[in-house]
């Protein structure tokens, strides 16, 4: 018999057929994998880490007309049809609805082990080479220049400078992917973070140096 993450996995790569690369179906794979990962060394409910993960970006407000609501809607619809018990569905609710960085501000107080394990594993999909791909990917993917050469990027723009710079995709690397590895919640989120960060800082001195032909 195919157990309910089976059915999760077949649900959510259905429903993300055709998706921007960047938040299609090995997306979540990865986010799944690395959750897993970090789960090993937290005690949490892995049931609950591996729902959460698969359904996390099912319908991301990005594609949605910025509606936060469907996401919930449709996965809470999804495991009561699997069977799944209230209080699973609850903490799967709660993780997809608090793990976005966009939110970071009104993040809850009191977030659980599954929040912060699925949120590391996101985190992490979005830096490194991976989070160079699927950041010129959606770069691309909405017609946005790649950079600004008369900007100098910083994590220490001042607010007309930001203003300038915001929208090129190597802004990107400003005002989110570099802040990442400071904000993991788990040891191993941390340590899988490092590696990756130094990746970008390379990619990032290596792109400057190539853009500034002399
Ligand atoms: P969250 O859901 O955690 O708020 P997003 O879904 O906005 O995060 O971002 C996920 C990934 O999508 C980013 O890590 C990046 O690769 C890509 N992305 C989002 N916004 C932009 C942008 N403005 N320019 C380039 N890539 C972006
Ligand atoms: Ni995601």
């Amino acid at each position: 018999m195919k157990s309910t993450i089976d059915n999760t996995v077949e649900f959510v790569k259905e429903k993300l057929m055709g998706a921007e690369a960047g938040h299609d179906w090995f997306h979540i794979e990865r986010v799944w994998k690395l959750s897993r990962k970090i789960a090993e060394t937290e005690t949490c409910d892995q049931e609950v880490v591996e729902l959460s993960a698969l359904l996390h970006d099912i319908a991301d407000p990005k594609f949605h007309n910025g509606d936060e609501t469907i996401a919930p809607k449709i996965s809470r619809e999804f495991l009561t049809e699997q069977n799944v018990s209230e209080e699973t569905i609850e903490k799967v609710l709660f993780v997809i609805e608090n793990i976005s960085f966009k939110n970071r501000g009104n993040a809850p107080l009191d977030p659980s082990i599954e929040l912060k394990i699925v949120q590391d594993a996101d985190r992490i999909d979005a830096i490194g080479a991976i989070g160079v791909a699927r950041t010129f990917n959606f770069g691309g993917f909405k017609n946005n220049p790649m950079y600004d050469p008369e900007i100098k990027p910083s994590l220490h723009m001042s607010k007309e400078e930001y203003k300038k710079s915001n929208g090129t995709t190597i802004n990107h690397f400003y005002e989110k992917l570099l802040l990442l590895k400071d904000l993991m919640n788990t040891e191993t989120g941390k340590k899988l973070a490092e590696e990756r960060h130094n990746y970008m800082l390379n990619f990032l001195d290596q792109f400057y140096k190539e853009w500034n032909v002399d």
